[in-house]
């Protein structure tokens, strides 16, 4: 069993079409394709802020940069409901599974880390508010590096806190191009692949692919 486990935040963890859904009947029948562009918008702002060389904007503020886009290009969704999505962004929650799936790890000895593009205030709010917080041992942000995910660095930042090999960590995503950037950077993946989406990266492959978190324990 390894003896630490670092697990993606957005989408792993913490169900990011959550805040549309709470306020789906408000929002009307595309309150779906305005949670699929939000999420596809706030990740390409990453990646090509990170291609520029400057994190000028943190995840929460991409977030919000992404929400505008996503109301724009969908204009049957009342903007009226900017606030209150941007509120239930910040409280997310956490999969079903998560809460007992963490703490049986933790019972076994395992160490447990969030290693997330997410800046350090929202993910102090959503470990919070999803009642997560006594389970990690870390909370590392891409916020420290001046890069996002999958620039080698923000991974690193988990090996150098805890001195360990990066073959001696299981990292969790249930994003396919995190699970790329971290087989790349030598950690043994899981995808937590909750969507059923197809393969993809198929040169950077994960060690293992589970449904949802519920298998983690017995994968050894
Ligand atoms: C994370 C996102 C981007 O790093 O899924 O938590």
């Amino acid at each position: 069993m390894p003896s630490l486990y670092v697990f993606d935040a957005y989408g792993t963890l913490f169900d990011v079409h959550a805040a549309v859904a709470r306020h789906a009947g408000s929002l009307g029948p595309d309150a779906r394709a305005l949670s699929e562009i939000w999420r596809r918008k706030q990740l390409e702002y990453s990646w090509v802020r990170s291609l520029m060389g400057t994190t000028a904007y943190d995840f929460w503020q991409l977030t919000e940069h992404a929400l505008d886009y996503a109301f724009a290009k969908v204009p049957s969704a009342d903007r009226a409901l900017r606030q209150k999505l941007l509120e239930a962004y910040r409280d997310l929650d956490c999969f079903e599974e998560v809460p007992a799936t963490l703490r049986t790890l933790k019972e076994r000895g395992a160490r447990l880390a969030i290693l997330s593009n997410g800046s350090h205030d929202m993910l102090a709010r959503a470990v919070r508010s999803a009642g997560l917080a006594d389970l990690f041992d870390e909370v590392f942000s891409a916020q420290d590096c001046g890069v996002y995910k999958t620039a080698p660095a923000v991974y690193e930042l988990a090996t150098t806190a805890f001195r360990l090999y990066p073959d001696a960590v299981s990292f969790q995503s249930s994003n396919r191009w995190d699970i790329a950037g971290a087989t790349r950077f030598g950690f043994r993946t899981v995808w937590i692949n909750r969507g059923e989406e197809p393969d993809e990266y198929r040169d950077l492959p994960p060690n293992a692919v589970l449904k949802d978190l519920r298998g983690l324990p017995t994968l050894g």
